[in-house]
């Protein structure tokens, strides 16, 4: 039988609506800054969600736009002055950053209470104990379509593929939180298929097209697609071979209209949480 085919499009669009009716309950406007250096045709693309999904939730959003040449002092010294600001409760630093800059101090110089992105050490351990404020957007992202489609991750077997900082170690975590058995799988493991072939729920996030066949997945699982790449055509698509899988997964997520709009609605969800942990 065909797989559902997990809208997180629809659930992001609902989500949103919640964010706006939410924010509008607040005694002030939440508040995001937005940094972005130099031109990467993508990050600019990325940056402009940003602003146009905080404006349709009455979030207040501010972007500085430096140049490729600009120096690590100065993205700190901003990055200080949005520390101290009362109506700024998050702060996001566009990545990549140009090769100068030392990627790490400039997210550690953010204030983990606005740490909206959650990259920072800090929140990174929290999130290890369970104790987070923030968490991860596109992680959360998966978490929440899991849940808007009752796919309890209690006792499964859940496979991730990549150990990126961003996605596949927190997902892992997460995964775990919610009382599945995890296995990560990355570049370096043999047989993928051995072990993505046990998996009730398989995300994959490398970045490679056509990396997850279909004789890769069990009968039924629930898979997951981060990836954003292009195929030869140039068409967006994710790791896995969409058509061939939804055959035989009992979900599936698309690439375009998965788990993209829930990660960026993720950030909203942070940027609110900061507002009230900042009495808002
Ligand atoms: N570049 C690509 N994805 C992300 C993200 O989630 N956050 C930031 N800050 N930069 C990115």
């Amino acid at each position: 039988m065909a797989a559902t085919i997990i809208d997180g499009k629809a659930l992001a669009a609902k989500c949103k609506a919640r964010i706006k009716d939410e924010v509008e309950h607040l005694s002030k406007r939440p508040g995001l800054a937005v940094i972005i250096v130099g031109d990467n045709p993508a990050s600019r693309i990325y940056v402009n969600h940003k602003k146009k999904d905080c404006a349709e939730c009455g979030i207040y959003s501010e972007e500085y736009a430096l140049p490729e040449c600009a120096r690590q002092e100065e993205l700190l010294e901003l990055i200080g002055l949005l520390n101290g600001r009362e109506d700024i409760d998050g702060i996001l630093v566009q990545l990549p950053l140009p090769a100068q800059f030392d990627e790490k101090a400039v997210l550690n110089a953010i204030d983990p209470g606005k740490d909206v992105d959650c990259f920072h050490p800090y929140n990174v351990g929290q999130l290890m104990i369970g104790e987070h404020t923030f968490l991860p957007c596109t992680p959360a992202g998966v978490m929440a379509m899991l849940d808007e489609y009752h796919i309890d991750p209690a006792g499964k077997h859940a496979v991730v593929v990549g150990r990126s900082n961003i996605v596949g170690k927190p997902q892992a975590m997460l995964l775990l939180q919610r009382h599945a058995t995890v296995t990560i799988c990355h570049s370096r493991t043999p047989d993928l298929g051995a072990i993505t072939r046990q998996a009730d729920i398989l995300v994959a996030a490398v970045g490679k097209t056509g990396l997850i066949t279909a004789d890769m997945v069990k009968e039924g699982a629930a898979v997951i697609d981060v990836a954003m790449n292009r195929n030869a055509e140039g068409k967006l698509c994710g790791d896995v071979d969409f058509e061939a899988v939804k055959e035989k997964a009992s979900f599936i997520t698309p690439v375009p209209g998965g788990v993209g709009p829930m990660t960026r609605v993720m950030l909203l969800e942070n940027t609110l949480t900061a507002a009230r942990v900042h009495g808002k």
